[in-house]
């Protein structure tokens, strides 16, 4: 099937939407990478913004003063250049059709802040700042203008509801709070940061309940998503069976690597994204005004 038969979009999007600590950022990784797609991490927008405000002064109470930073919100993404075999971990090394890549990086202006972003403080100020129905819209164009930019997986809470409703593949991954809590938990020891086990649970509970009950957005399955309950699963085989899933349902794209994505290379020049034939070397930035 040619661009012009396929059902949705010049390019195949898979959204990936859920509560926070349920797999979803590993998932979705590790899907692009075994799928050859760029991952765009939409929470990785909003935890920009929080910083922003921060050095900006800005409160992250201040609606309109925080969609006004939104709009012209320096973040650009680097998806990765191929790292050296040495650097391969397990996972990788067993994805047979997964390229080894160096891990994307998030750039807030000339910082690279793509730990920082990752701290308690930030995670907290993400979530105020994505309440504000206002932040929501005015970050939702570049979600949209990102995402258009090659075949990609879109990470967040409201991809499949609100920023791509008509992505042809959703899923909502989610897991039990207890173990949520205790994967948070795991992954902030690992990195190194300080955590408090109960307060690691308080915290996401806190931050579950607002994405859940804010106006607008709300993290809420959409009725065409298939659901994924990770609490049991090993992300392993929640991979395998996602991955069998995508494979099957993109066939009406045949080659997302093929002629589609070089006919279109270095023709997004409103969203200011250089993209190249294989979109996991690309990279992809917001507007600067
Ligand atoms: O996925 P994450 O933990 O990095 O997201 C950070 C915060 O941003 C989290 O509180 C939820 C919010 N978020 C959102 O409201 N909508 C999205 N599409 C992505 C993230």
């Amino acid at each position: 099937m040619n661009s012009s038969e396929a059902p949705v979009g010049a390019f195949p999007v898979i959204a990936i939407d859920g509560p926070a600590g349920a797999g979803k950022s590993t998932v979705a990784r590790q899907l692009a990478r075994r799928l050859g797609f760029f991952l765009l991490d939409t929470g990785a927008i909003y935890r920009c913004l929080a910083l922003h405000a921060q050095e900006q002064g800005v409160s992250w109470n201040a609606g309109p003063a925080l969609a006004g930073l939104a709009a012209e919100l320096p973040i650009r993404f680097s998806h990765g250049a191929p790292a050296p075999d040495k650097d391969r971990d397990g996972a990788d090394a067993e994805a047979a059709s997964a390229p080894a890549l160096a891990e994307e990086q998030v750039f807030l202006g000339e910082q690279v802040v793509t730990q920082s972003i990752r701290s308690p403080e930030i995670s907290l100020g993400a979530s105020q700042v994505s309440a504000h129905p206002e932040v929501r819209s005015a970050l939702l164009g570049l979600q949209r203008r990102l995402a258009a930019t090659g075949p990609c997986v879109v990470e967040g809470r409201d991809i499949g509801t609100v920023v791509l409703p008509a992505a042809p593949i959703k899923l909502f991954l989610t897991a039990s709070a207890v173990v949520r809590a205790q994967r948070r938990f795991d992954e902030l020891s690992a990195r190194g940061v300080a955590a408090d086990r109960g307060a690691t649970l308080r915290e996401q509970e806190e931050r579950d309940r607002r994405d859940a009950t804010r106006a607008t957005a709300p993290l809420r399955q959409a009725d065409d998503a298939i659901l994924f309950d990770t609490s049991e699963l090993g992300l392993d085989q929640v991979l395998d069976q996602i991955e069998a899933i995508c494979r099957q349902r993109l066939k009406p794209w045949a080659s997302p690597l093929g002629t589609d994505a070089k006919d279109t290379t270095g023709t997004t020049g409103t969203t200011g994204t250089t993209a190249t034939n294989d979109p996991l070397q690309s990279e992809s930035s917001a507007p600067v005004a």
